[in-house]
């Protein structure tokens, strides 16, 4: 099994380029089985779960090429509408599939997506948004048969701005009959792009990124040629690991309005941060502050998903600070990792008190889940001595070229079979 050895204690310094969305490419793959005609889409991340995307697409009998960075999909010959429970369990986002192929087919099944890593993940607010647009559904042995003679557009109201349900009311109105009305819609950057994607192929969805989105049924969508918007997540993981490391970096391609409270909590953290453009600059002594309190809430509030390596950068700061997760039952799974560097954290429940130490020390480390492992490789990065992190398939889900890209500016870090 491979694993990173990670000599704590380097500066970073230097250019990063942020990757196209892990979280945005997913549902564009989904939205791709709309048209027969092809689809491009630029700069795709070489990350384990666009492979696995690739992988459900062509079970469905569409063709998907990888060309250099970008993806080429044909779905003309697509014909099945049942996405197998392996995949499923590989993939949990595959959930919003379902609008897709219900538009596509009038039916879907697919595998219960279990519970993952960070929680139970249920998929109730999807499936009531559904049976609003017309969809039957029926859950039966571990699996869900949606079909539906003509799906209708409908007033929607989301009891939770869902990232995934939001997607899916969109990918299964956008060629329904007559408008539907999405309220209480997740505003994440993601689904803006979605919004843009859909609009290219000749949509007519208007709102995203509000807490209403418009959609106009259309009869038939064409082709596009997209480059998605940049990873966010993945620059605030990059921007972070220079804050506890210390040094100068520069993220390039992610708009500072896209991460504007993680900005505003590194600056708590007595960074300094410079944005121009889609160029974001850190510059950090190395020595930090503890934010006092972190709360992730849903876009534009803090995000989930830099939840664990904000925790990490906290471990070894001036201070204590309280880490509120309210998005996700069980994100601290990667807590007793960072106590075996010496942290000094307590988790109560959805909160975890963090106690800042002047420095963690290395550890062999093991990754459980996709944020909580590049948390990991954050503390490893400003830690005394060597580290080793093993169970890399987590972090390859979401981070391409993690070791390299790090290297590149400074860090001390060899991944080994
Ligand atoms: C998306 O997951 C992202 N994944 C997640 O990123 C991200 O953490 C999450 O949004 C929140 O921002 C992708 O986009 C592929 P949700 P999703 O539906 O859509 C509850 C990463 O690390 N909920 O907004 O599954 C749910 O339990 C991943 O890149 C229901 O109760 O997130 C959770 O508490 C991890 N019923 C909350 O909503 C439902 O029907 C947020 O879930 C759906 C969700």
């Amino acid at each position: 099994m491979e694993k990173l050895i990670i000599e704590g204690g380097r500066r970073l310094t230097g250019v990063i380029r942020a990757e196209a969305a892990k979280n945005s490419v997913l549902p564009l793959f989904s939205a791709s089985i709309l048209t027969d005609r092809q689809v491009v889409i630029r700069g795709v991340p070489a990350i384990t779960d666009v492979l696995c995307m690739a992988k459900i697409l062509r079970e469905l009998g569409a063709s998907v090429r990888f060309c250099g960075g970008d993806v080429v999909i044909e779905s003309a010959d697509a014909c099945c509408h049942e996405i197998p429970s392996s995949l499923t369990r590989e993939l949990r986002s595959s959930v919003f599939m379902l609008g897709a192929l219900l538009t596509r087919f009038r039916r879907a099944v697919i595998a219960y997506p279990g519970g993952c890593d960070i929680g139970l993940r249920p998929i109730d607010l999807h499936l009531s948004a559904l049976k609003r647009l017309g969809v039957c559904i029926r859950e039966r042995e571990g699996y869900i048969h949606c079909s539906c003679d003509v799906l209708r557009g409908a007033e929607i109201t989301l009891d939770f701005p869902s990232v995934g349900a939001t997607e899916n009311v969109m990918l299964a109105a956008v060629m329904a009959e007559g408008r539907t009305v999405l309220e209480g819609a997740a505003k994440e950057p993601e689904i803006v792009d979605l919004q843009r994607f859909l609009n290219a192929m000749g949509a007519k969805v208007r709102g995203a990124g509000g807490d209403i989105i418009e959609i106009e049924g259309v009869s038939t969508l064409h082709g596009a040629d997209f480059s998605p918007v940049a990873d966010r997540i993945e620059a605030g993981t990059y921007l972070i690991a220079c804050a506890v490391c210390g040094g100068e970096l520069e993220v390039e391609g992610v708009r500072a309005e896209n991460i504007r409270l993680l900005l505003h909590k590194l600056r708590e953290n007595g960074c300094k941060i410079h944005t121009k453009n889609d160029k974001i600059r850190i510059e950090s002594s190395g020595r930090l502050r503890c934010n006092r309190r972190i709360e992730t809430m849903p876009f534009p509030g803090f995000p989930t998903d830099l939840q664990a390596q904000m925790t990490a950068l906290n471990c070894a700061a001036r201070g204590s600070a309280l880490i509120v997760e309210n998005l996700f039952e069980t994100r601290f799974k990667y807590v007793p990792e960072l106590q075996k560097m010496g942290a000094d954290i307590e988790v109560r429940g959805r909160s975890a008190i963090v106690r800042g130490i002047p420095r963690l020390h290395g550890a062999s480390l093991t990754a459980c889940d996709l944020r909580g492992g590049a948390a990991l490789v954050v503390a490893a990065l400003g830690a005394e001595g060597v580290s080793e992190v093993t169970e890399l398939s987590h972090i390859d889900r979401g981070y391409a070229d993690l070791a390299g890209k790090l290297s590149r500016i400074g860090a001390s870090l060899r991944r080994v079979p």
